[in-house]
C-alpha cells in the first residue's frame, strides 16, 4: 500500500530547547453541538471519545494561533525571535493560499528566517519533525521553529455532523536546537531516532475539499454545492488507519531495534479515541503511557501532535533520555510515525569538556 517509504535513520544531537500551544477561548460542547446537529453527546461520546473541542472566533485562524504557539515556545527555550533562522508551519488550512503561514509567522517575529509550510493533514508535525530534523543536522540551520496548526472549523460544513462533531482548531509548537557538533555521532544523542512515512493510495478520495484549489478554483458554483467543506468516508478512513497506523509503527521501531516496551510516552494523532484504543492494543504500546487531549480539543489536525506533546513536556511527564513515540495519519491518506529520543538543552557552562 506504500507510495513512499522515507526513513531519515540515526540523527541524533537535537534538543528541544522551548514548547508551547495556543488554543481559541470558545469551548463548544457536545450538548451545544446537539443543540442545532441530529447528534447526541452520549452518540460523540461513544464513538469518538470527544467530549468538547475549541472553535477558533475573530483574530484566532491559523496564522494568529501559529504565533502564539511560537511565541509561548521561544519563552519557554529562554530565546529572542532572532535567535530563530528556520519556522516550518505545518498546515492544511493555511492563513492564506498565498503566502505561506510560515512567512506571516516570521514577519510577525520580524524576523528573516527561512519559512515554508508543509501539508501532510494531520501527519503533518511527524513530517515536519523529519524535514526539521533533517535541516538541522545538516547545519542548514541552528535553532528552527516547528508548528502544526490547523483551523479546522474553516473547512469544516457545520451541517454535517458526520464531521462537524470531530474536529477542533490550535496549534503547538516546539523549538528546537541543532547539534553544536556535526562531526561526532552518539546514537544515545537526543533527537530522531527514526522515522517513517507512508501514503496509501487507495484513501486518497476518503476524505477531501473537492474544490478552492488549482484543479477546481473556487466560484459562485463551488459555494453554492458546498464544495469547499470537508467530505469524508469516517468508517474507511477508521478502517485503513488502524492497520496503517500499526504497520507504520512496527516499521519504525524495528528500524531503531526497539519495542513498544521501550517507548516512555506514546503521543498519537487525536482524531478518535477508538482509534488509538485499537491501535494499543495491536501494538502492545502502554495506555498509561499514552497522551491523549482528545476529549477537550477534538481532532485538531496538524495541532493535535504538538498540542498533546507541549502539555506532556510541561507536566514534567516526558524527561531527558526518554524514548517519545509519535503517529499522525491524515488525508492522503497520509501516515508518519517518528521515535524521538527527548532531550533538553545542557545549560550554559555544564556542557562536557
Ligand atoms: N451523531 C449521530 N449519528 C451520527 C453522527 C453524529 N454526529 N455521525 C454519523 N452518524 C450516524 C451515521 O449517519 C450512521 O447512521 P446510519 O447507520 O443510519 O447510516 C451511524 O451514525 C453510524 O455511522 P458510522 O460512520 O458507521 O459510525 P462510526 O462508528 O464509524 O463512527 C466516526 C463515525 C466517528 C466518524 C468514525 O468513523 C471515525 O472516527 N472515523 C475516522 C475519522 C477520522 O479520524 N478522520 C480524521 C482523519 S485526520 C485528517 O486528516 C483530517
Amino acid at each position: 500500500m506504500s507510495l513512499l517509504t522515507a526513513t531519515t535513520g540515526l540523527a541524533g544531537g537535537i534538543s528541544v530547547a522551548g514548547w508551547g500551544k495556543a488554543l481559541p477561548e470558545r469551548r463548544v460542547t457536545n450538548h451545544d453541538l446537539a443543540r442545532t446537529l441530529d447528534t447526541s453527546d452520549e452518540w460523540i461520546v461513544e464513538r469518538s471519545g470527544i467530549r468538547e473541542r475549541r472553535w477558533a472566533g475573530e483574530g484566532e485562524s491559523t496564522g494568529p494561533l501559529s504565533l502564539a504557539a511560537a511565541r509561548r515556545a521561544l519563552e519557554r527555550a529562554h530565546m529572542a525571535p532572532g535567535d530563530v533562522d528556520l519556522v516550518v508551519v505545518a498546515t492544511c488550512t493555511p492563513e492564506r493560499p498565498i503566502p505561506a503561514t510560515s512567512a506571516i509567522v516570521s514577519s510577525e517575529l520580524g524576523i528573516s528566517a527561512g519559512a515554508f509550510d508543509l501539508n501532510a493533514a494531520c501527519a503533518g508535525f511527524v513530517y515536519g519533525l523529519t524535514t526539521t530534523s533533517a535541516l538541522l543536522e545538516a547545519g542548514v540551520a541552528r535553532n528552527a521553529l516547528l508548528i502544526g496548526a490547523d483551523t479546522m472549523t474553516s473547512v469544516v460544513d457545520d451541517r454535517d455532523r458526520g464531521t462537524a462533531v470531530l474536529f477542533g482548531d490550535g496549534a503547538g509548537a516546539l523549538v528546537l536546537t541543532g547539534p553544536r557538533d556535526r562531526h561526532g555521532h552518539d546514537p544515545a544523542a537526543p533527537g530522531l531516532v527514526a522515522s517513517d512515512l507512508v501514503n496509501d493510495p487507495a484513501g486518497v478520495d476518503l476524505l477531501v475539499v473537492p474544490a478552492g484549489g488549482s484543479g477546481r478554483p473556487a466560484s459562485a458554483e463551488t459555494v453554492a454545492a458546498r464544495e469547499h467543506y470537508l467530505r469524508m468516508d469516517g468508517r474507511e478512513v477508521f478502517r485503513r488507519a488502524v492497520r496503517a497506523v500499526e504497520a507504520s509503527i512496527a516499521r519504525t521501531l524495528a528500524r531503531a531495534g526497539h519495542t513498544a516496551d521501550d517507548v516512555a510516552l506514546f503521543v498519537p494523532h487525536q482524531a478518535n479515541a477508538r482509534i488509538v484504543d485499537a491501535v494499543l492494543s495491536r501494538t502492545g504500546l502502554s495506555p498509561e503511557r499514552t497522551s491523549s487531549t482528545v476529549d477537550r480539543y477534538g481532532n485538531t489536525s496538524a495541532g493535535s501532535i504538538p498540542i498533546a506533546l507541549a502539555e506532556a513536556a510541561e507536566a514534567g511527564t516526558v524527561r531527558p533520555g526518554d524514548l517519545v513515540l509519535l503517529c499522525g495519519f491524515g488525508a492522503g491518506l497520509t501516515v508518519g510515525t517518528a521515535l524521538w529520543r527527548w532531550g533538553t538543552p545542557t545549560p550554559p557552562g555544564r556542557e562536557a569538556a
